[in-house]
């Protein structure tokens, strides 16, 4: 009988703690559309304060507050972005940006850490002399941390290499920052410095901070007042919205400082993963929260299978490919539950390998 629930499928997962739900149940609302939520304006404060930047906007997810961003640095039709050929933004928006926006993506390779070399960035861009044909660079989107690398975190340096760079070519720079709050205490990094190169960042607040609903981007004030007008036209202004800021107001306060015991967790997975036969964790490469790892050929169990064994444990994964599953540690996953976890995915491997299964 199953007694307990691990649900491993992503950091998005998490519930609602009570401390959440009080501070929703008691949040002071008015109409956000109208600008009047006391605690929606107290969560942007707060975000743009920690984030550096002079403004901040809540949006309903980290999707949208992409695809507003994407498009307000890209206004123009026929703007193109470069942005790596494994982003999020690339790979899992519906192509947004070109759908709703008009803009034109140019893809550059996204190295297994989750940078894109800096030459290729500066390649990428278009030369301006030719805009008989080509469309017009305006802005470089990064991801920090890189979800599809693994959780794999972008430095300081380099941000502001790529921000350098942005800034001798007259473009603007936006960071999908979904969980750069892993990526800021994985480096040991205030999260202001690490984006302080970017004119905007999209910060989830239902990822590792493990909020509920939304994410918020900030930018400088022009920019968010240009974002809160297209958060509008694409469906995203809600009115008593300071029940879900006041969740997020609580997840900010008290699971910032659990993230760190999360990339402990992860890498302890990984390591437990790499000494079960069949399988391979690449356990340098686990920065954050994300760890993949690969069940090795001859094995005998497809992702699809050791998922099905493992709910029947209670452990929800999410498998990634026949051969490759994806975990994500958060908040509400523990040391013993990685313990469990580990043990449960051995006795699979080893009914596997002695033929039952
Ligand atoms: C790196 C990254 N960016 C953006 C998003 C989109 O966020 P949402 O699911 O809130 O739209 C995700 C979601 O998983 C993500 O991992």
């Amino acid at each position: 009988m199953v007694t307990r629930t691990i649900d491993l499928r992503s950091d998005t997962v998490t519930k609602p703690t009570e401390t959440m739900r009080l501070a929703m149940a008691k949040a002071e609302v008015d109409d956000d559309v109208l600008i009047y939520d006391p605690t929606a304006r107290h969560l942007e404060t707060e975000m743009a304060r920690i984030t550096g930047k002079e403004a901040a906007l809540f949006v309903p997810s980290g999707t949208m507050g992409n695809l507003i961003s994407v498009l307000v640095h890209c206004e123009i039709r026929g703007s193109e972005v470069i942005l790596g050929n494994n982003s999020h933004i690339h790979i899992y928006e519906n192509g947004g940006i070109s759908t709703i926006g008009g803009v034109h993506p140019r893809p550059v390779k996204n190295n297994e850490d989750g940078t894109m070399d800096i030459n290729l960035i500066e390649s990428a861009i278009r030369n301006p002399d030719f805009e008989i044909c080509y469309p017009k660079t305006r802005l470089i989107c990064l991801e920090n941390s890189h979800a599809n690398s693994g959780g794999r975190v972008l430095s300081v340096d380099y941000t502001d290499q790529v921000g350098e760079l942005a800034k001798k070519h007259n473009l603007k720079l936006h960071i999908d920052g979904a969980r750069i709050f892993n990526a800021s205490v994985a480096l040991g990094v205030p999260v202001h410095r690490l984006v302080q190169a970017a004119d905007s960042v999209s910060v989830c607040l239902s990822k590792g901070l493990g909020a509920p609903v939304g994410s918020v981007i900030v930018g400088t004030k022009s920019f968010i007042d240009r974002a809160r007008i297209l958060r509008k036209t694409l469906g995203g202004g809600m009115r008593q919205v300071g029940i879900l800021c006041a969740a997020a107001l609580v997840a900010l306060q008290e699971n910032v400082g659990k993230l760190g015991n999360d990339h402990k967790n992860a890498k302890t997975l990984a390591e437990g993963l790499n000494k079960i036969k069949g399988l391979k964790a690449d356990v340098a490469s686990v920065e954050t929260n994300i760890v993949y790892f690969e069940i090795l050929e001859g094995s005998n169990i497809t992702a699809l299978k050791l998922g099905k064994i493992m709910e029947e444990h209670g452990i929800l994964l999410m498998p990634d490919s026949s051969s490759r599953v994806r975990i994500v540690i958060h908040h509400q996953v523990s040391a013993s539950d990685v313990q469990y976890t580990l043990s449960c995915i051995k006795q699979a491997m080893t009914g596997v390998e002695n033929g039952g299964n």
